[in-house]
C-alpha cells in the first residue's frame, strides 16, 4: 500500500471527510509530460512511485485551457491534508553560523577585495567570470555555468549552483530538476530560450554539495550585475539556499513562499518557489510551485 493510500485509509478510518482545492487539482499540471507534439524529447517527469497513480492532463495552452475537476479523486484529497500538515512541521533550518550574502559581503570585504563589476557590459562579465579565482571553486570546475536564455528576458530564474551536468554542459539547469522546471515554465506559457536562467554561484561545488557562505559572497557581484543588465520584470528564485542568499533571511521555503519578495538594492519583484530537484523527490508539492508560478504571472498582469 502507497503512503498516499495508507494516509487515506487512516483518514476514513477516523471518518474525516478531506477536499480538494481546485488550486491542487490545477497543480496536476506539473504532474505530466504530455503533449507529444511539442515535447517528443522530454522526459516523463511524472515522479510518483509507482503505486502512486495521479491523473495526467494536458499541459495548458491558449488552445487547451486547463480543466478543473469538480470532484476530487481521493488520492488526492489525502495528500492535501498531508501536504498542509507537513508545511507545517517542515524543519529547514539555516545552519546557526550562516548569514546573508548581504552582510557577509560587508564583512568581507572589510579584508578582501572583490572584483567590482558594477559597470561591466555583458562581454566584460562573463569574461571576468571566466577567469574568475575569486574562491576555491575554481580549482575543480570544467567550466563555469555563466546563463542561458534571453538577456532581455521579463522573467529571471535564479538557482543555487551548478551541478555535474551543468558543469560539463556550461549552461544552468540541465539535469532532470532542469528539465522539471522547463515543464513548469512551459505551463505558464514560457519557453526556456524566453527566460534568463543562471545562478548564485557560476562554478560547481564539489560533490554537488551546497554553496558555502564565502562561495556566494564572491559570486553574488556577478549575479547582481546579471540582474542589472536583464533588468527583468519578475525574479524567480527556486529552492531554499538561494532564496535565504538573497533575501538575507534565515525563514524556511515554506514561510518565504506564496508571497513577494525584493532583493535588497534591486527594486524588482521577487517570488520563491521550490526547487525542482526538491519537487522530483516530493512530487505532492508541485501543487504549491505551481500556485507560486500563478502568483508570479498575477505580478506581471498587474
Ligand atoms: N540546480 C540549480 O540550482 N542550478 C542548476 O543549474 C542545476 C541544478
Amino acid at each position: 500500500m502507497s503512503v498516499t493510500q495508507q494516509q487515506l485509509a487512516y483518514l476514513n478510518a477516523m471518518g474525516i471527510p478531506v477536499w480538494i482545492s481546485r488550486d491542487l487539482a490545477d497543480a496536476t499540471i506539473f504532474e505530466v509530460i504530455s503533449n507529444k507534439a511539442n515535447n517528443e524529447n522530454i522526459e516523463n517527469i511524472q515522479q510518483q512511485s509507482p503505486s502512486q497513480t495521479a491523473p495526467t492532463i494536458q499541459i495548458p495552452s491558449h488552445n487547451n485551457p486547463p480543466t478543473y475537476r469538480s470532484t476530487p479523486p481521493p488520492e488526492y484529497s489525502a495528500e492535501n491534508l498531508f501536504n498542509e500538515i507537513d508545511q507545517i512541521t517542515q524543519t529547514q533550518q539555516l545552519p546557526k553560523n550562516a548569514t546573508s550574502i548581504a552582510e557577509s559581503i560587508s564583512a568581507k570585504t572589510a579584508t578582501e577585495k572583490l572584483i567590482d563589476c558594477s559597470k561591466f557590459d555583458w562581454q566584460q562579465l562573463q569574461s571576468t567570470a571566466i577567469n574568475c579565482q575569486q574562491c576555491e571553486l575554481y580549482n575543480k570546475r570544467t567550466q563555469i555555468v555563466f546563463d542561458e536564455g534571453a538577456r532581455n528576458a521579463t522573467w529571471m530564474i535564479i538557482g543555487d549552483a551548478p551541478k555535474e551536468e551543468e558543469d560539463t554542459q556550461g549552461k544552468p539547469f540541465m539535469d532532470r530538476s532542469g528539465r522539471l522546471l522547463d515543464n513548469m515554465l512551459r505551463a505558464i506559457g514560457l519557453e526556456r530560450s524566453s527566460v534568463y536562467l543562471t545562478n548564485t554561484l557560476k562554478c560547481r561545488p564539489p560533490n554537488n554539495r551546497d554553496p558555502k557562505i564565502a562561495e556566494s559572497n564572491a559570486c553574488y557581484g556577478y549575479l547582481k550585475r546579471q540582474i542589472q543588465l536583464v533588468n527583468p520584470s519578475i525574479i524567480l528564485i527556486v529552492g531554499r539556499i538561494a532564496a535565504q542568499r538573497l533575501l538575507k533571511t534565515k525563514d524556511p521555503l515554506v514561510r518565504l513562499r506564496g508571497r513577494t519578495h525584493t532583493m535588497p538594492e534591486l527594486n524588482i519583484p521577487v517570488i520563491v518557489t521550490y526547487h525542482p530537484r526538491y519537487l522530483l523527490r516530493q512530487p505532492r508539492d508541485k501543487y504549491k510551485a505551481w500556485q507560486d508560478l500563478k502568483l508570479a504571472r498575477a505580478l506581471l498582469e498587474k
